[in-house]
């Protein structure tokens, strides 16, 4: 059994999460509706520290003013009374049909000016709240069609929406942080900004780009194939590792928000290991929250849906557990010696030396051995056999 989490663990969990009524393609809703309050009851209970919420899953879309006057304050008595805090909020321009062509990147220009005064109305919560980041997940920004969509013209808006939202926080003096979450499909047939590495693109044309980073999701990356943890790699690199979702998915298929190592719980691991360890040369770390993003099954019950709202923490430190182990071992350590880990961390150029120096170095090229470096093994298979043994707990 898992150490029981505490807020200092500063696990965080999405109202849309643990409120989902697992309603979905084919079937209608197995559970019904959760109060908003009552799941931030439970997960202060359980161990959370924060909960992050869609405007719409706190304040019901149409709400008047002052529906949403009374719904919010009882939301904020809710947060009070427990001590949970809100980190991220984000808007939902996804479900309304209004959004059926996306919001920012929709080809028509009226949605595009509701789907910014939505969003801008939605920064405005954020801040009153306290939260340090705004997420951004376009999942109807997209087609079906590839003749549907002028692509050029759909990242200008893209752009622009994002720019325009960056420029109202900083005019505000909010400290918020946008976090785009990229998702490769579904509900489009194809996403745009489907990557880390897409969406990084887009950031670095950005006019107010400095505060404007990811959210990566573990189940989105993994979609389409790619690794988590080499993404969330990246964006740590960049400095642009604002946010995290963390997930399940296994393999190449629909979305399936998974409990958290109930997809691939090796990589999960590598995750983990990321996360709580770092680089093992150094570097950039996430400091931020352990943010979960999945759906309790639609076979469960409430018992189940709490049930799964702790599994997500408790697989989270266990690995926690594990991952701090592997990297205090001396074997690791010294396997990670062997397998040149840390060596790559030193400047291929050394201090001072120039590309001429290098040209003039006939160690290097003209007197350099090729086919006795090329004998080198690299031991990467004995490396990750440590890891998974400290991953199963048996070291
Ligand atoms: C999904 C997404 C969403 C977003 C959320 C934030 O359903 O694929 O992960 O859950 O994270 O909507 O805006
Ligand atoms: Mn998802
Ligand atoms: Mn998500």
């Amino acid at each position: 059994m898992a150490a029981t989490p505490t807020p200092a663990d500063k696990f965080s969990f999405g109202l849309w999460t643990v409120g989902w009524n697992a309603q979905d393609q084919f079937g209608s809703a197995s559970r019904p509706w959760l109060d908003p309050v009552e799941s931030v009851h439970k997960l202060a209970e359980l161990g959370a520290a924060h909960v992050t919420f869609h405007d719409d899953d706190v304040v019901p879309f149409g709400s008047d003013d002052a529906e949403r006057d009374r719904i919010l304050a009882r939301f904020k008595q809710a947060l009070t009374d427990t001590g949970i805090t809100v980190e991220m909020v984000t808007t939902n321009t996804f479900s309304h049909p209004i959004f059926k062509d996306g919001a920012f990147t929709s080809n028509d220009r009226r949605v595009r000016r509701y789907g910014l005064r939505k969003v801008i109305r939605n920064v405005d919560l954020a801040a009153e709240l306290g939260a340090d980041t705004f997420v951004m997940w376009g999942g109807r920004e997209g087609a079906e069609y590839d003749s549907a969509k002028d692509l050029n013209a759909a990242h200008d808006r893209y752009a622009e929406g994002i720019d325009t939202v960056a420029a109202y926080i900083k005019e505000k003096g909010y400290g918020l942080r946008i976090a785009i979450e990229p998702k490769p499909n579904e509900p489009r047939g194809d996403i745009l900004l489907p990557t880390i590495g897409h969406a990084l693109g887009l950031i670095a044309k950005l006019e107010h780009g400095d505060i404007v980073g990811l959210n990566p999701e573990t189940g989105h990356e993994q979609m389409a194939g790619l690794n988590y943890t080499s993404g969330i790699a990246e964006a740590l690199w960049a400095g642009k590792l604002f946010h995290i979702d963390l997930n399940g998915q296994r393999s190449i298929k629909y979305d399936q928000d998974l409990v958290f190592g109930h997809g691939d719980l090796f990589s999960a691991f590598a995750t983990v290991d990321l996360i709580e360890n770092g680089f093992p040369g150094g570097g950039p770390r996430y400091d931020g929250p352990r943010h979960f993003d999945y759906k309790p099954s639609r076979t469960e019950d409430f018992t189940g849906v709490w049930d799964s709202a702790q599994a997500n923490m408790s697989t989270y430190l266990l690995l926690k557990e594990r991952a701090l182990a592997f990297r205090a071992d001396p074997e690791v350590q010294e396997a990670l010696e062997a397998a040149g880990v840390l060596e790559l961390a030193q400047p291929t150029l050394g201090e001072g030396e120039t590309l001429a120096d290098l040209l003039a170095d006939r160690s290097a090229y003209e007197d350099f051995d090729v086919d006795a470096v090329a004998e080198r093994g690299f031991g990467f298979v004995r490396l990750n056999q440590l890891a998974l043994e400290h991953a199963l707990g048996a070291r």
